[in-house]
């Protein structure tokens, strides 16, 4: 045999780690970011607040809160070159690939936010990119509309801010609307941070060789690009509007995902950490109820939606494999819902995990934890000698 390694006996280097930001309870459905429950924060707190609790550790009084906000809407402007990197896309290019691209080429033209190390110069970093990815994720929506590409109103609140970046037409004043502000900022909140899923811990390693924050944000938008993690709130509806093209065969699809011949996965069940049950699931599908019935919207999709999670958890394959719906299975349908397109709804994802990946990336740096170095068990061949082409 190749022969077993001994892998290290810690955690360090193996890609697991200790943190202090968010708590699970897989067995019991607990989610708590540095110690606050994800339904109380959902309920009553703002994003910006959550995104302050993650990174610093404290939720901010007042003053600080403020503080934050004018820091952050201070570094809201983007080189005008960004837009040249913007405009080389073609419109059909998938908005994840382009928010990855154009978060990685702002390093170029903010090269302070790279080599640091003290607390100053990593807040430095941290209000550039929560004030600048939202700017880049709304001109990245409105270059596939075919919108002029502007700012915001830094005299409105983070998140109304980001939904008039997205939303507003060129003719028209924008009104706000509480039901839709609410419901996104909850949204973001419910996908703030989640200990160490596949995108943060891509950004902690990437960041453990001090490649910079943007550039290990730019890393974890990647992996949450794909279909089994983020990408997931994009294949869900895609999933309920084919069910709805099938008029409404749930069992045909429920087939399909226990066909262990067919690749097909039902979109939005099942979690690594999550045994029973997926807090924010909870709260998003009562919030699907809430936001639809306030705009006044009738969405058949919520009911396949409902109808299909019904009948999975009263089916013993979901049932004995514990497949319950995650954060993923409601969330599409409220962002329809608000007017966001399907291939954004990771993008929104992003959004919301953007403090989460910053307090992890933050965390990790200020431990001064050594660079990331997986081992692996070597199953491959035994040595052997080298043979010539002519003999092989
Ligand atoms: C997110 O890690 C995080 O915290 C992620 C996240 C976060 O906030 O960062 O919570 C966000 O990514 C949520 C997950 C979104 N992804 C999806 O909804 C895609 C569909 N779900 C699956 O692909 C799957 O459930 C995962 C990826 C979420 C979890 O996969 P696991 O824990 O590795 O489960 P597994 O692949 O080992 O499957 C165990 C069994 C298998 O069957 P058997 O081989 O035992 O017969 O369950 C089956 C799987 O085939 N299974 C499913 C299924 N998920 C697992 N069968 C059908 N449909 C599914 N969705």
């Amino acid at each position: 045999t190749g022969g077993l390694i001994t892998l290290d006996p810690g955690y360090k280097n193996t890609g697991s780690c200790e943190s202090a930001i968010t708590f699970l309870d897989g067995e019991k459905g607990v989610l708590r970011y540095r110690g606050y429950t994800i339904e109380e924060l959902a309920e009553k707190a703002q994003f910006l607040e959550v995104a302050y609790l993650l990174i610093f550790g404290e939720l901010p009084n007042k003053e600080e809160l403020a503080k934050f906000h004018k820091d952050i809407t201070d570094e809201s402007h983007i080189d005008e070159e960004m837009k040249k990197i913007l405009d080389g896309f073609p419109k059909s290019a998938h908005p994840m690939g382009v928010l990855s691209s154009l978060t990685s080429a702002l390093i170029a033209f903010n090269p302070s936010t790279v080599d640091v190390s003290s607390e100053k110069e990593m807040y430095h970093a941290i209000v550039r990119i929560l004030a600048k990815f939202p700017v880049l994720v709304a001109w990245t929506l409105r270059k596939k509309k075919g919108l002029p590409l502007d700012y915001g109103d830094d005299d409105l609140g983070y998140v109304e801010n980001i939904h008039k970046m997205m939303f507003k037409r060129p003719s028209q004043t924008y009104k706000k609307n509480d039901v839709v502000i609410e419901a996104l900022d909850k949204l973001l909140i419910l996908h703030a941070d989640h200990e160490q899923n596949c995108s943060t811990s891509t950004v902690r390693i990437v960041g453990s060789s001090h490649a910079g924050l943007f550039a290990s944000l730019s890393a974890g938008i990647s992996a949450l690009w794909g279909p089994l993690h983020g990408g997931a709130n994009q294949a869900v509806l895609e999933m309920l509007e084919a069910i709805e093209k099938d008029g409404g065969d749930t069992k045909k699809y429920m087939a399909k995902a226990k066909d262990k011949d067919d690749p097909f996965r039902l979109m939005g069940f099942g979690h690594r950490v999550y045994k029973n049950f997926d807090p924010r699931a909870k709260i998003i599908k009562k919030a699907a109820d809430d936001v639809l019935a306030d705009l006044g919207i009738d969405d058949p999709i919520l009911e396949i939606a409902k109808g299909l999670e019904k009948e999975a958890l009263e089916d013993s394959y979901f049932v004995d494999r514990k497949l319950y719906p995650n954060v993923d299975f409601y969330s599409g349908i409220i962002y329809r819902a608000l007017g966001i397109p399907t291939e954004m709804f990771t993008v929104m994802f992003a959004m919301g995990r953007l403090p989460g990946w910053i307090a992890q990336w933050r965390e990790m740096r200020l431990r001064g934890e050594p660079i990331g170095r997986p081992r692996q068990v070597y199953t491959g061949a035994t040595k052997r000698p080298f043979v010539e082409v002519e003999n092989r």
